[in-house]
């Protein structure tokens, strides 16, 4: 059998304090390359531990692994040293943090930070980088692209940003994106939008993806797959049909039951034009 491309293998990790806070408790999570895998679960229950752990954003001295590995491409990411795993960030696995200011530098226009990440992971820059970034922002469906890259983040409308934000995200073609629920703070015809846009990049990019939401709604439309986390841990997952239509867990039945029915699409997500 193919390994997975991300294979998380009964991770364990607790957070600094006297007596220390036990926070994942034996996570398993395996996601096929070109996949996109949701992991869903209420408020607290580890979702952006996780994601961050697979990128090594957490201090250690703060959030402490205990057990269990994490796989990428075969790389064991918790023993990777420092310089390749900072390689790897944004350049195959992509990150879109829960809080979208974090994202991006307030003070630096949008072209600029875009092309620092072109130099950094594929050495281009100046015209070359605004061309690529100008490019992928088109395909985001953003219609001046020009007027963006010149604009400082704070300038820009909750959905544009949010394009820009995965303009940095899917510069460097990633194998991998952690999209930790990005479409929160946008309005519902802005979500949608988004939602799509992952998508279509993520199909044409064969990039996977591991989408985190509190909403069982987006899973349904967007993911293959589910990972269903209560308090630490994986309480279920599956297909996301077989989850969805099926659940074993009362916990996975309990957020189904906050979604509306007709909030259950069965067709896909209206792409707006
Ligand atoms: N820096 C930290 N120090 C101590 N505890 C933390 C820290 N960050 C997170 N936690 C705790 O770890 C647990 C999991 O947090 P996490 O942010 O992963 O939740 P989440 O599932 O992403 O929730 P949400 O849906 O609200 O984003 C929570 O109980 C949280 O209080
Ligand atoms: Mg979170």
């Amino acid at each position: 059998m193919a390994e997975h491309l991300l294979a998380i293998d009964r991770l364990a990790a607790e957070f600094a304090g006297d007596p220390p806070a036990r926070v994942l408790h034996g996570v398993s999570l395996a996601i096929e390359r070109g996949a996109i895998a949701g992991l869903v679960g209420e408020s607290g229950s580890g979702k952006s531990v996780t994601a961050k752990l697979i990128l090594r954003l957490l201090d250690p001295t703060l959030c402490r692994v205990t057990e269990g590995a994490i796989r990428f491409d075969g790389i064991d990411l918790l023993a990777l040293a420092a310089e390749p795993m900072r390689r790897l960030r944004g350049k195959r696995i992509a990150y879109v943090p829960q809080e979208p200011m974090n994202a991006m530098n307030p003070s630096v226009r949008i072209g600029k930070q875009l092309e620092m990440v072109l130099r950094e992971h594929l050495a281009i820059g100046g015209r070359e980088a605004r061309t690529r970034s100008a490019a992928l922002l088109e395909k985001l469906h953003v219609r001046d692209p020009e007027r963006i890259l010149a604009a400082y983040p704070f300038q820009l409308s909750g959905g544009l940003r949010q394009r820009a934000v995965l303009a940095n995200a899917f510069l460097c073609d990633p194998e991998l994106l952690l999209a930790d629920e990005p479409t929160t703070a946008l309005d519902v015809t802005v979500q949608a939008e988004v939602l799509e846009l992952i998508r279509e990049r993520a199909r044409e990019s064969g990039a996977a993806v591991l989408f985190i939401t509190h909403n069982m709604g987006v899973v349904w439309r967007l993911c293959h797959t589910v990972f269903v986390m209560r308090r630490g841990t994986i309480v279920e997952h599956g297909a996301t049909e077989a989850v969805l239509e099926d659940p074993r867990e009362a916990y996975t039945r309990s957020l189904l039951a906050a979604l509306p029915e007709r909030n259950r699409p069965r067709t896909p997500i209206p792409v707006a034009s």
